[in-house]
């Protein structure tokens, strides 16, 4: 197996079909999605929603983990997805996938929010700067709970004021 050096990994937006393709395998066999029984035709049909932005990390030809990012939704921006592939989770591809997709979205607005189910993936999202700003109790599994996770550059009229 190629040995992993992330000094390969590329991050872009989505261009080709392959893209979408590796992406939406790898949410499909990743949790949570896995757990919610998210299939791959679903997540396929996710990731080429119009509304959507793909950004891949991309290691060559493969993507090793992406990241879906809407910026028409109630929540603008709003990250509906994030998942790094499981071999190579822990070098920084999630870290740089999510500061990629802050940069375009902080051109536009003030706000990045997302919603996070384990406490993992919320230690890691705290550690890049969020915050929890409320919890959805039993969203889409008896017991399991979602928390809304807010990173903001500072009250939206002072933003626009300077940009
Ligand atoms: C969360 C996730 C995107 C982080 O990507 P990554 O490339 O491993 O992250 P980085 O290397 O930039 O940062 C490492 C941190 O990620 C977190 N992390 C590592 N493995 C993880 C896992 N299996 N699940 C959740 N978080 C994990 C830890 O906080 C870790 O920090 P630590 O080494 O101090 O413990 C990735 O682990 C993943 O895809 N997990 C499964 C899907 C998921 O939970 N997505 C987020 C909810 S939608």
């Amino acid at each position: 197996m190629k040995e992993f050096n992330k000094e390969n990994v590329q991050i872009i937006l989505a261009e080709n079909e392959l893209d979408y393709e590796q992406s939406a395998m790898i949410l499909t066999v990743n949790d949570p999605w896995a757990k919610l029984g998210r299939t791959y035709e679903y997540s396929f049909a996710k990731v080429h929603e119009e509304d959507g932005e793909l950004f891949v990390a991309k290691d060559e030809d493969r993507v090793v983990g992406c990241l879906l990012l809407e910026m028409h939704s109630t929540l603008k921006a709003f990250v509906r997805a994030l998942c790094v592939s499981s071999e190579n989770r822990g070098r920084g591809v999630g870290a740089d996938l999510l500061a990629f997709a802050e940069h375009r979205a902080f051109k536009e607005t003030a706000n990045v929010f997302l919603f996070v189910s384990s406490d993992r993936a919320k230690h890691f999202y705290e550690s890049n700067g969020y915050k929890e700003v409320g919890c959805l109790e039993n969203l889409n599994i008896t017991g399991i709970h979602e928390w809304i996770m807010r990173k903001t550059i500072g009250p939206a009229d002072e933003i626009s004021r300077i940009q």
